[in-house]
C-alpha cells in the first residue's frame, strides 16, 4: 500500500507508533520500523539530550529502517532543553520527528534546517491548520478516543477525521482508537493517509514494559478508561484502577478549585513504577478506549502483517462486494 505518508517517511506500511512515555524505547521503535512502520522513540523519557543521543544510536543498531523521535512540548515552569534535544536528533541522523503538546512553531526552523520531516499530533482541526501553516509536513489527528491527552474539545474521530480532510492540504494520519485492519480501512475512507497507534503497540511482545501492563490491556474493555485533570484543562485518558478512583474523588471534592498539587501522589513519578516494576495501581497512566479491541499479545511484525493483509482483504472483498451486490463477499 502506498500513500502520501509512506512516501513522506519512506516506510512500507502507513502505520506509525506514537511516542509513549516509558514505552517508546528502541526495542519497540526498532520492531515497528523493522516491520515496515515508523517506530518512534519518546524523547523526554530520556532525562538529558545525551541520554537521548545514546538511545538513538542504540535504535540505529537495531534497525536500518527509518525511525523517528517524539518531542512533547509540555506546559512546564522549567522547560526541558529542547534545542539540545533537537541537536541530538539532528546529529543522530533522525529524519522524522513527532511533535505534540504545544505548537512546535518556535522549533520549526531548526527542525527544517536539519531536513527533518515534522508530523504534529493535535486534537482539533484548528490546531491542525496551524500546524500546516507553520510548515509541518503532516499531522496526526488525535480523536477523543485516544490514550493520553485528548484535549478539551471531545470530538471523536468519526467527525474529526472528515473535518480534517475537508480543511487540510498536508497529509494526515488518524490517531486514537486505531487497532486493526478495520481501523485502517475506515480512516483511509475518511480521508487519512495512514494511522497512528499507541495503546495497541503496548500489547506486543517487543514492547519493553512489564507483562502486568500487557495483561491489563488484554483484560480491559472499552468501558475501563477514565478522564482525569479536566478541571485544570490537562485532560488525560487513563486506565481505571484504585488510584484513579481516589484521584477522581479528590477531583469531585475540589471541583473547579483543583490544583495539580492536590493529585500529585496519583500522577507524579508513576510511569517507571507501572511500566518497569509492573505496579499496576501505582497511579494514573495513559490508556485508550481501544483497550476493548485488544485481545492478544502478538509480535509487532505479526500485528502489522495481520493489519495489512486483512486490510487488503477488506478492500478487495468486502468493499467491492457492496459495489458488486455480492452479499457473500460482504462478510467481514
Ligand atoms: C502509555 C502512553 C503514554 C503516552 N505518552 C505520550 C507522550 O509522552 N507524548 C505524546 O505525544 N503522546 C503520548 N501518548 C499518546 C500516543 O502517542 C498516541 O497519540 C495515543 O496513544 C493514540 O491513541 P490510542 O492509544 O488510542 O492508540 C501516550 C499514550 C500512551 C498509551
Amino acid at each position: 500500500m502506498k500513500t502520501a505518508i509512506t512516501e513522506l517517511f519512506n516506510i512500507r506500511h502507513p502505520i506509525i507508533q506514537g511516542g509513549m512515555h516509558y514505552v517508546g524505547f528502541p526495542e519497540l521503535a526498532s520492531a515497528v520500523s523493522n516491520a515496515g512502520g515508523l517506530g518512534i522513540i519518546t524523547g523526554l523519557t530520556q532525562r538529558t539530550p545525551e541520554l537521548l543521543a545514546k538511545e538513538i544510536a542504540k535504535c540505529r543498531d537495531m534497525t536500518d529502517k527509518p525511525f523517528g523521535v517524539n518531542l512533547t512540548f509540555l506546559p512546564a515552569f522549567t522547560a526541558p532543553p529542547y534545542p539540545e534535544y533537537i541537536a541530538a536528533i539532528r546529529e543522530g541522523g533522525v529524519k522524522a520527528v513527532e511533535t505534540a503538546g504545544r505548537s512546535p512553531e518556535q522549533y520549526m526552523p531548526a527542525l527544517k534546517a536539519a531536513g527533518i520531516k515534522v508530523i504534529h499530533k493535535c486534537t482539533s482541526v484548528r490546531h491542525s491548520l496551524k500546524a500546516e501553516q507553520i510548515g509541518c509536513d503532516a499531522v496526526s489527528v488525535d480523536g477523543f478516543e485516544c490514550g493520553g491527552h485528548p484535549g478539551e474539545d471531545d470530538i471523536p474521530n468519526m467527525i474529526l477525521l472528515p473535518r480534517a480532510a475537508d480543511e487540510l492540504k498536508i497529509p494526515f494520519v488518524a490517531s486514537g482508537g486505531m487497532a486493526d485492519a478495520r481501523s485502517l480501512v475506515a480512516v483511509l475512507a475518511m480521508g487519512a493517509q495512514g494511522m497512528n497507534m499507541g495503546t495497541r503497540f503496548m500489547a506486543t511482545k517487543e514492547a519493553p514494559i512489564h507483562d502486568n501492563v500487557k495483561k491489563a490491556l488484554v483484560a480491559a474493555s472499552e468501558l475501563d478508561t477514565r478522564l482525569i485533570m479536566r478541571a485544570i484543562r490537562n485532560t488525560e485518558r487513563v486506565l481505571k484502577n484504585p488510584a484513579v478512583d481516589h484521584l477522581l474523588e479528590i477531583e469531585r471534592e475540589k471541583g473547579a478549585k483543583l490544583k495539580i498539587d492536590d493529585i500529585h501522589d496519583q500522577v507524579a513519578g508513576v510511569y517507571p513504577k507501572v511500566m518497569i516494576d509492573g505496579q499496576m495501581d501505582a497511579g494514573a497512566w495513559s490508556c485508550g478506549m481501544v483497550a476493548g479491541l485488544i485481545h492478544d499479545i502478538p509480535t509487532v511484525k505479526e500485528l502489522i502483517d495481520r493489519i495489512m493483509s486483512e486490510a487488503e482483504q477488506l478492500i478487495r472483498s468486502r468493499l467491492t462486494g457492496f459495489l458488486d451486490g455480492d452479499l457473500a463477499k460482504q462478510v467481514a
